[in-house]
C-alpha cells in the first residue's frame, strides 16, 4: 500500500525524518509531497527541499519525492493514493491538523490520514525554529542532518 506525507519541509528536519522513518515500515511506497503554496515565503526553493530530502533517503527505496501545486486530494485521486501521514507534536498541531483531515475526507472519501505522534526528543522542533536558531548562529546538531546544515549556511553565508 502507498501513503503520502505531504508538508513545506523548509527544510527538511530530524522530526520529520523521525516519522518518515517511522511510517515507511507499515507501508510499501511512502511518497514525500514537498508543497509549493504560494501564500507561504519559503527560505528554500521547492527544487532546494526535495534534494535534502532525497539526499537523506538515498537508500531508502520505498521513499520517493515528489513536488506538486494545488490540492492534495487531486494528487492522491490522480496516484491512487488514500493514505495521508501526519506527524503530531502537541495539541496545537492537532487543532489545526484535524481542521486539514476532515476537510480533505470532505474532498475525497477515500481518503484516510493516519496521525503519527512524535517522538519525545524532536516534540518541539519545526523546520521555523530550526531557521530561527540559525538565523542568530545557533547550534543545529539536535534538530537537522549535517547536509542541511551546511544547506542553511550556504543559504545564509
Ligand atoms: O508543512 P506544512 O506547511 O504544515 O504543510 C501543510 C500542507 C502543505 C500539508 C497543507 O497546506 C496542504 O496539504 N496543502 C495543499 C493544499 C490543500 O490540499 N489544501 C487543503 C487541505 S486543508
Amino acid at each position: 500500500m502507498k501513503a503520502i506525507y505531504p508538508g513545506s519541509f523548509d527544510p527538511i528536519t530530524n522530526g520529520h525524518i523521525d516519522i518518515i522513518n517511522r511510517a515507511s515500515n507499515f507501508f510499501d511506497e511512502l511518497i514525500i509531497g514537498v508543497m509549493m503554496n504560494s501564500k507561504k515565503k519559503y527560505m528554500f526553493s521547492i527544487e532546494e527541499r526535495k534534494k535534502l530530502i532525497e539526499q537523506q533517503f538515498a537508500n531508502n527505496a520505498k521513499i520517493k519525492v515528489v513536488t506538486f501545486q494545488g490540492l492534495l486530494v487531486d494528487y492522491m485521486k490522480k496516484h491512487h493514493i488514500k493514505v495521508i501521514i501526519k506527524g503530531l507534536r502537541t495539541v496545537t498541531d492537532y487543532a489545526y491538523e484535524a481542521q486539514m483531515a476532515l476537510t480533505n475526507k470532505n474532498l475525497y472519501k477515500d481518503a484516510e490520514t493516519f496521525f503519527i505522534h512524535s517522538t519525545e526528543k524532536y516534540s518541539l522542533i519545526s523546520s521555523s525554529i530550526v531557521k530561527e536558531i540559525y538565523s542568530y548562529g545557533g547550534e543545529l546538531t539536535d534538530y537537522v542532518p549535517k547536509h542541511v546544515v551546511d544547506a542553511l549556511k550556504e543559504k545564509l553565508s
